[in-house]
């Protein structure tokens, strides 16, 4: 822990309610302090680290009753220690301190375990009864509650990746608990589910059950559905099943996936997963976003392995961590087993690049996007097995922006047979395009009729490219 003495200005010094133990400060303490300041006396220096949200403020670890002495007697600057607390959490480093001078009320102990526990819920009674002047048991009782419903949300955590068919070493890896730890967790699913089974058998919906029992809509969904087979599933989830190669849908279903940039429906996810899987299969999502792929597999009761660069460990656990990168593409699973069916739906080259991660593919230039493109379909073919299928998603992308179709040119834009041409490059071949085109009615009628005059066309459509292994090329 790195300690650095200087002073600082009185105004860049904030007593964050955040971190102080105690329910207020002693006038009598600050007097005392005053008084001592006036006389002469030397004081020990304020704690403090650097505010973790304003970079030219800090924050107080020790010595709030000092630092009020000396605005009392109207002092400008103030002799500190900033401290760098190299992982320790800093409102345990703060009550440790605190109870120097004055043991801890129990209200104050009790709101700052609670408080500590919140921030981490990795710490231990034992390390945060240390700290805040108490014993392991009485730390257990201050945080009873909070710890039930942090283990009820792990679990239920562990559960969705469990169902989603993750190998146990990843979902311990996934929130970093030891594997003995994950046994006693999937010890307890079945028992999990009872409640839920039996409110749905008592007729209550899915969104009441999920909104009663805190969990997920596709959770309770998988349950629900559970040993029904495909078009039963289709009904249930009031979803016509499309017989054709045109795939429409108005709308995204909000009940599977997030609101992400790019969302595609969930009815688009259930057509590829019923005509090119079965139950059971394992599915692959590469650049998984909004998870509607999951989502989804967990209603039609398909394993399903999910990656992306945007890592939301809280709400999307199910979707590991991985940057697939152009200098380095990578497979980011070792192991024997190989996926029953890849979807893949990458960003449709510039298309919302404002809304992703400059570092992801939509960043690049044609010339690379297609060359990752290449590369990425190769590596999944050397990961893929001889019956393995790939559902690529994309659409057109064409510079017609303000350009009248007539003068519209190739230079910028990347069509279907780019795909196409990539694919068959990389030892995959087509065996079915779908179209699904998005609802053209969400475009204002305004901008419609500029479009008319101007004679510029839009692009509502979108492709499913069904492909194969190519024969002999296992
Ligand atoms: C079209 S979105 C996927 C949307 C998703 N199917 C849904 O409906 O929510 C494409 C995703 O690719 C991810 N991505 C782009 N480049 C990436 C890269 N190099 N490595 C990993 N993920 C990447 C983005 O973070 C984005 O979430």
């Amino acid at each position: 822990m790195a300690k650095t003495a200087c002073t600082v200005p009185t105004t860049q010094i904030i007593l964050d309610e955040e971190i102080y133990p105690r329910s207020g400060v002693y006038p009598k303490r600050v007097s005392m302090f005053a008084e001592n300041m006036r006389d002469g006396f030397k004081i020990d220096p304020v704690e403090v680290q650097i505010h973790p949200e304003y970079d030219d403020k800090y924050r107080i670890l020790d010595g709030a009753h000092r630092w009020h002495a000396y605005k009392e007697i109207g002092a400008t600057e103030i002799s500190v220690l900033i401290i760098t607390l190299d992982g320790v959490d800093p409102i345990l480093y703060a009550a440790k301190k605190a109870i120097g001078p004055l043991q801890l009320t129990e209200d104050e102990a009790r709101t700052t375990a609670r408080r500590a526990y919140e921030n981490n819920p990795r710490l231990i009674s034992f390390e945060i009864g240390q700290a805040i002047g108490r014993s392991r048991q009485a730390v257990d009782a201050y945080i009873a509650d909070l710890r039930a419903s942090t283990q009820m949300e792990l679990d239920l955590k562990i559960f969705r990746l469990h169902r989603l068919g993750l190998p146990q070493e990843r979902i311990a890896n996934r929130f970093n608990i030891p594997q003995r730890t994950l046994s006693d967790h999937l010890a307890k699913m079945p028992s999990l589910a009872i409640p839920l089974n039996t409110d749905l058998l008592k007729g209550f919906t899915v969104p009441q059950v999920a909104e009663k029992h805190g969990w997920t809509e596709p959770m309770v969904w998988s349950l629900s559905l559970k040993g029904k087979d495909d078009l039963e599933r289709f009904k249930e989830l009031n979803w016509g099943l499309r017989t054709w190669d045109l795939w429409n849908w108005n709308d995204c279903d909000k009940r599977f996936g997030d609101d992400w940039p790019g969302r595609i429906p969930a009815q688009m996810i259930a057509h590829i997963l019923y005509y090119f899987s079965d139950q059971n299969d394992l599915v692959f999502d590469p650049m998984a976003g909004g998870g509607v792929v999951a989502d989804t597999c967990l209603a039609f009761n398909r394993k399903c392995w999910s990656f992306d660069m945007d890592d939301r460990p809280d709400t999307r656990p199910e979707i590991e961590p991985c940057f697939w990168d152009i200098t380095n593409l990578k497979w980011p699973i070792k192991g024997k087993t190989k996926p029953d069916l890849i979807i893949f739906d990458p960003p449709y080259f510039k298309k919302q690049s404002n809304n992703y991660d400059p570092d992801g593919i939509s960043g690049m230039s044609k010339a690379n996007y297609l060359k990752f493109l290449e590369s990425f379909f190769a590596l999944a073919h050397l990961n893929a097995k001889k019956s393995t299928q790939m559902a690529l998603i994309n659409a057109d992308w064409r510079d017609f922006q303000n350009i009248p179709a007539k003068n519209e040119t190739r230079v910028n834009s990347i069509l279907i047979n780019d795909y196409l041409w990539i694919l068959n490059q990389s030892g995959w071949q087509e065996t079915h395009i779908f179209q699904a085109p998005l609802s053209s009615e969400r475009f204002k009628a305004n901008v419609v009729s500029a479009m008319q005059k101007k004679k510029i066309i839009g692009v509502p459509s979108r492709y499913v490219i069904i492909s194969k292994k190519k024969p002999n090329q296992d």
